[in-house]
């Protein structure tokens, strides 16, 4: 069974709608955990829209699980990064008008900072991994700069308009598993991912972990976040 990494960015996203003090995504992630997530995954944006540096900290001390901090590879993240201390950090994209991460990282044109970057997070103890796109030349490149995991972007994947896109799409991820592993590296996967499309990525072997965010925070409003998490971890 591949691990289920729950994101829960957007339990913030209805805390900071109102500026209130609820729900609060600490009181998620231990819900979530309890429920059955291997890892609690929160991405730190640079506009702070949604999870803050509080949430990160009280997350760190509370969970039980692993925590996976998702972040872009600035200098700031960093140095935030190394004082938290997740036990993972997967850097990605940011833009600042996206409505979510739209691709994944150019892991071939950051390459320089990333060589500098990387070894600074994984001295302090956490793991680095890079989210990339289905691409050959970027799981190399991954590799090559000494990451520990990639986590394959899905979201052409999930966005795939007839079956045969479908498919072509599920084979690009399903080559690039097959690449990171034959490589040495831990692979995940993750993004735009629901209780319909998972179980056929979650059929390739090469694929250890989910990181789903969205689709469980929305089921959690019909079902509650306890069971939306045990039916995603069913599908994984
Ligand atoms: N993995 C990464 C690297 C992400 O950036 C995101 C979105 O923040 C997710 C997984 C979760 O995506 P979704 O919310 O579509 O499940």
């Amino acid at each position: 069974m591949a691990k289920l990494g729950v994101n829960i960015d957007h339990v913030a996203t209805l805390r900071q709608a109102r500026g209130t003090r609820y729900p609060d995504p600490v009181a998620a992630g231990l819900l979530a955990e309890q429920a059955g997530a291997d890892q609690i995954t929160v991405h730190l944006r640079e506009d702070r829209r949604h999870i803050q540096d509080e949430d990160v900290r009280l997350l760190k001390r509370s969970l039980q699980c692993e925590l996976n901090l998702e972040m872009a590879a600035t200098e700031e993240m960093v140095q935030l990064a190394i004082h938290i201390q997740p036990n993972s950090v997967t850097l990605v994209p940011e833009k600042r008008k996206e409505l979510t991460t739209e691709g994944g990282l150019d892991v071939i044109r950051a390459h320089k900072t990333l060589r500098q970057q990387i070894p600074l997070m994984q001295q302090k103890g956490m793991r680095v991994s890079l989210f990339i796109d289905p691409n050959m030349e970027q799981v190399k490149m991954a590799r090559e700069l000494g990451s520990d995991a990639i986590e394959i972007h899905t979201g052409l994947y999930a966005e795939a308009k007839n079956p045969e896109e479908t498919q072509r799409e599920l084979l690009r991820v399903r080559q690039a598993a097959v690449l990171g592993k034959e490589l040495g590296l831990w692979v995940a996967a993750g993004h735009g991912l629901h209780y319909q499309n998972t179980r056929l990525v979650a059929e390739i072997a090469e694929i250890v972990e989910f990181n789903i965010g969205h689709a469980i925070v929305a089921r959690a409003l019909f079902v509650g976040l306890s069971a939306a998490v045990r039916e995603m971890k069913q599908l994984c």
